[in-house]
C-alpha cells in the first residue's frame, strides 16, 4: 500500500507562469496600466477571477460586470494562443522521471489544479492519461487557498486526505495542501514556500529514494 500523489500543474508540471503574466499584462496594458514581474508572483495559484480582481486592483479600475467577463475571456483566449504549440518537451525538467517511475510503480497520482486550462494543456504534454484523476478550475466551487481541490483529489483517487502527498509551487497552493492535512511539498523559493512540509528548487532535485520514502504509508 503506498499514499496517492496530487500534482498542481502551472509551476509544477509545465511553466506557463510567464504566458500568465504576457496575457495579464497585454490586457492591463490595454487599459493604461502596467504590471510587475513581482506582482504576477503573488498571481501564481490564484484562480482567473481572483487574478483579474487583484490587477484590476492594482490599476485602481473598476468595470461592470460586463466588461469584467470580457476582460477574463479575450485574456484567455490570448493566453490559450500563447501556449498553443506546447507539448512534452514542454514538461519542467524532471518531471518525466518522477511520473515515469510513478507509473510503472502503479502508484496513483492525481492533478490539483486551478487552472480551467488544465485538461487541453495535458493532452499537449501528452500525459494526460496518466492520471487516475484530473482535478481543475472547472470542479471546485472554493479557490486555493481553500483545500476543495485536493479533497475532491483524494477522494477520486480513493485515499484519505492523510495519505496524500501535494507537489505545489505557490504560496496558497501550499497552505490548501496544509488545510487539507496533507503532505506538502513546495516547488520553488524555499522562503517563498516555508509553510510546506519540504522544499526543492525543482524536481532535478528529487530523486526517486526520497519519493518512495515519502510515499510509504
Ligand atoms: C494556476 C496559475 C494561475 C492561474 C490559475 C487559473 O493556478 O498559477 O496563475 O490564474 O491557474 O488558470 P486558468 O488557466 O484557468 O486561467
Ligand atoms: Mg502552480
Amino acid at each position: 500500500n503506498t499514499k496517492g500523489i496530487i500534482f498542481d500543474l502551472d509551476g509544477v508540471i509545465v511553466d506557463t507562469a510567464k504566458f500568465h503574466y504576457l496575457a495579464w499584462r497585454k490586457m492591463a496594458n490595454d487599459l493604461g496600466f502596467d504590471i510587475t514581474l513581482e506582482q504576477n508572483e503573488q498571481l501564481k495559484g490564484v484562480s482567473r477571477v481572483h487574478s483579474l480582481e487583484q490587477i484590476l486592483g492594482w490599476g485602481n479600475r473598476t468595470v461592470s460586470s460586463t466588461e469584467f467577463a470580457q476582460l477574463m475571456s479575450s485574456k484567455n483566449e490570448d493566453y490559450l494562443s500563447r501556449i498553443a504549440h506546447m507539448n512534452d518537451e514542454d514538461l519542467l525538467p524532471g518531471v518525466k522521471t518522477i511520473l515515469d517511475f510513478l507509473t510503472e510503480n502503479h502508484i496513483p497520482f492525481a492533478l490539483g489544479s486551478a487552472s480551467k486550462n488544465a485538461r487541453p494543456i495535458l493532452k499537449g504534454l501528452k500525459i494526460e492519461k496518466r492520471f487516475k484523476a484530473i482535478v481543475d478550475g472547472n470542479d471546485v466551487t472554493k479557490a486555493k487557498p481553500d483545500p476543495e481541490v485536493f479533497l475532491i483529489a483524494a477522494q477520486k483517487l480513493d485515499m484519505q486526505p492523510e495519505d496524500c502527498v501535494v507537489f505545489e509551487d505557490s504560496v496558497a497552493g501550499v497552505e490548501a495542501a496544509n488545510r487539507a492535512g496533507m503532505t506538502s511539498i513546495g516547488i520553488g523559493d524555499k522562503e517563498i514556500l516555508k509553510e510546506a512540509d519540504h522544499n526543492f528548487n525543482d524536481f532535478t532535485e528529487i530523486y526517486i529514494d526520497f519519493i518512495k520514502q515519502i510515499i510509504k504509508k
